[in-house]
């Protein structure tokens, strides 16, 4: 028999049981579900809003639940709609009468977002963790490549040198700005709806400051509307998710991109590559692409979310029951995919000759000719205009800048000296970009230092 069960006359078709049950999904909350209800219960022990015997036998009931399920030795009743009445339930079988009182001065509604908020935070601070392992293994291959020479790019067209220190810091700062987005979802998570009851509060005189003290919330929220409706933290979370994800795709892309034949700058580890079922010669990099892929997923899982909640009237509506196959999927898809993206990356092997020698080619040194013609006096449009003669020049003779001889250059314009060869080499390039966030090795260093500083913080 339902817990609701009073009004009805009927029982519930066994099509609307399926339906709008889910026990299958929530199941995976009964950790925050029980624990929130022994912070329940001891307030409205020590508040004498139920009597303290009876608060201690359902602390001890609920405590062996926990064990219980914690063993897989719960079967959850789809009868019993969700994890919440599902506790109850079990909660009254177990011990009669003192726990029929435990849903005193609350409602699922409330229920719901605490248990949501306690599994938020957790996962939030587990995100933390999986970026901070993977930022961990970048500034160790950064701390090797210093002077690793390779092609920057813009347009996917070679642009000037950088070094692979610098290319690999540049997803450092994206995953260090992930890490603040999951610590922002966390303050959104930290607060406690106990007491906001169905919509409007309670009349009992609940001791909320405690609820949230036993559970460890940073505050309560302040309307009680608000503290069924809102699903911001998990929008938050969701959107945090989504830019994570964009992160890894875009980072996947460039290694799927480096491990082509036409590149070979990286090699996959054979551990982290397949074969192909027809081609003998294949090693292809189908986690990079899975991962790739997956970030769909993640974005579906927030546009879901984002139009559940676009339309709905306050307070709560059954509509809000589908936040949690959304937030769960991202959850799970972002913690595979940054796990075994930090495997992966682990095992790659870089080819720092093949970098350097893409760095060679395509007149990446160009610019630094410009500049330095500009230090000979040349304006800079000049320069740029003279540069741009000489690698046509160079193009029609199948020539690098490098290549050609001091009279060469000199036709082109009289401020070439003998320094210019110096200049244009590549290792001079990128230590010459020596200011704050540039390639220059010591600059690069700097910048591994204070990543490692900002990963040492607590937020
Ligand atoms: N299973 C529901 C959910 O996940 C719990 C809250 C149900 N409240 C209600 N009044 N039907 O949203």
């Amino acid at each position: 028999m339902k817990l609701w069960s009073g009004r009805f006359e009927k029982a519930t078709d066994t099509l609307v049981d399926d339906f709008h049950s889910s026990i299958s999904f929530d199941q995976r909350l009964y950790e925050q579900d029980i624990t929130g209800s022994i912070a329940h219960a001891t307030m409205l022990g020590e508040q004498n809003i139920i009597p303290k015997e009876d608060a201690e036998k359902i602390i001890e009931g609920l405590k062996t639940i926990l064990a219980d399920a914690k063993a897989g030795k719960i079967a959850w009743q789809t009868e019993a709609e969700d994890i919440h009445m599902n506790v109850e339930t079990l909660l009254i079988e177990r011990i009669g009468e003192a726990g029929k009182r435990l849903h005193t001065g609350r409602s699922r509604n409330d229920q719901v977002a605490l248990d949501t908020r306690m599994y938020a935070r957790a996962a939030c601070a587990e995100a933390r963790d999986l970026l901070k392992s993977l930022i961990e293994v970048l500034l160790e291959i950064a701390g090797k490549n210093l002077h690793t020479i390779m092609p920057g790019y813009t347009h996917l067209q070679k642009a000037q040198p950088i070094t692979l220190a610098h290319h690999l810091m540049a997803y450092v700062q994206m995953f260090l700005r992930d890490r603040g987005r999951f610590s922002h979802a966390f303050d959104a998570a930290n607060v406690m709806p106990l007491g906001s009851g169905a919509l409007a509060g309670t009349t009992y005189p609940l001791n909320r400051p405690r609820v949230a003290e036993l559970l460890d919330f940073d505050a309560i929220s302040e309307n009680s509307l608000d503290g069924v409706s809102d699903r911001d933290f998990l929008l938050e979370y969701l959107s945090a998710a989504s830019i994570a994800m964009m992160h890894l795709s875009r980072f996947c892309e460039e290694l799927i991109l480096w491990n082509t034949n036409e590149f070979r700058f990286i090699e996959m580890d054979d551990g982290f590559a397949t074969g192909s079922s027809i081609m003998p010669q294949k090693k292809n990099p189908d986690v990079a692409e899975l991962i790739r892929g997956k970030t769909g997923r993640v974005y579906g899982d927030l546009m879901a979310l984002l139009t559940v909640m676009k339309g709905i009237p306050l307070a709560y509506n059954k509509d809000m029951q589908e936040d949690k196959e959304s937030f769960f999927d991202a959850r799970d898809t972002l913690v595979k995919c940054l796990t075994v993206f930090t495997a992966m990356l682990r095992t790659v092997s870089f080819r720092p000759e093949v970098m350097e020698r893409g760095a060679a080619g395509g007149f990446t040194n160009a610019t630094d000719c410009a500049d330095y013609l500009v230090r000979k006096g040349v304006p800079f449009r000049d320069a740029h205009r003279v540069v741009g003669e000489l690698v046509a020049h160079c193009i029609a003779e199948n020539k690098a800048l490098l290549d050609l001889s001091l009279d060469d250059m000199k036709k082109f314009h009289p401020a070439f000296d003998t320094d210019v060869f110096e200049s244009l080499s590549l290792i001079a390039c990128v230590e010459k970009r020596d200011i704050p966030g540039a390639p220059a090795p010591n600059r690069v260093r700097q910048a591994i230092d204070k990543a490692r500083e900002a990963l040492a913080e607590e937020k």
